[in-house]
């Protein structure tokens, strides 16, 4: 295995605005490689609580239904354009993925609910990783919908679960993003001897 290659490919990877993604977007053949990277994961007690929906246009329409619906009746007072622009979210590129953890309560006490969710923000990382290495382009988002208990429903899932993230994925855009500022290393890492 290359290891500098990976290396580089984390010191590099850059997520894309989803609206700047163009298709076609990753073959299945491809998203099946992006997605089994993606559930190899750590996973304290081999819970698996993970669960991905793959979104191409018809499931992506349905979604965006509800949101516009849900959005509505939240906000009364938005204007047909605001409505508009949240209808248009989950549309935005050729593939959404929907990464969901679905906790089990009866492990909580070896591996509380927390350990259960980042074992599921693992597998949104580790998909835009393998997103990034096949040369596609990916966004991690979440904002109001995934925390909408009507979203939640829509797709099928108990109130328990919950939503890691709304993963977009497309073909690159036609101009790379901009880096963007990156963490002070020395303000975040530090040796400690316990003096
Ligand atoms: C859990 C999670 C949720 C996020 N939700 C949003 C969001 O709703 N809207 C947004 O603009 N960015 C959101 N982001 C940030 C985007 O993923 C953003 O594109 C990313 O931080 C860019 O950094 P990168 O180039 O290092 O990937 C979220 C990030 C994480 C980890």
């Amino acid at each position: 295995m290359d290891t500098q290659s990976t290396v580089n490919l984390l010191l590099t990877r850059r997520s894309a605005l989803a609206a700047n993604m163009r298709k076609p977007g990753p073959s299945d053949e491809d998203l099946r490689r992006i997605l089994r990277a993606g559930i190899r994961v750590p996973d304290h007690g081999r819970i698996e609580p993970w669960r991905i929906q793959i979104l191409k246009k018809p499931g992506q329409k349905r979604l965006a239904a509800t949101v516009a619906e849900a959005f509505r009746a939240d906000n009364p007072t938005a204007s047909d354009k605001q409505v508009e622009l949240e209808y248009k979210k989950p549309l935005r590129a050729p593939v959404l993925l929907v990464v969901t953890c679905h906790p089990d309560p009866n492990r909580f006490e070896k591996i509380p609910l927390i350990e259960q969710q980042r074992s599921a923000a693992a597998v949104c990382q580790n998909i835009l990783i393998a997103t990034t290495a096949l040369g596609f382009a990916g966004q991690w988002l979440t904002g109001w919908a995934a925390y909408h208990p009507r979203i939640r429903e829509l797709l099928g899932h108990s109130p328990d679960a919950d939503i890691a993230g709304f993963i977009y994925l497309g073909s690159k855009p036609k101009d790379p993003p901009k880096e963007r500022a990156r963490p002070d290393f020395d303000a975040i890492v530090s040796g400690w001897d316990g003096e």
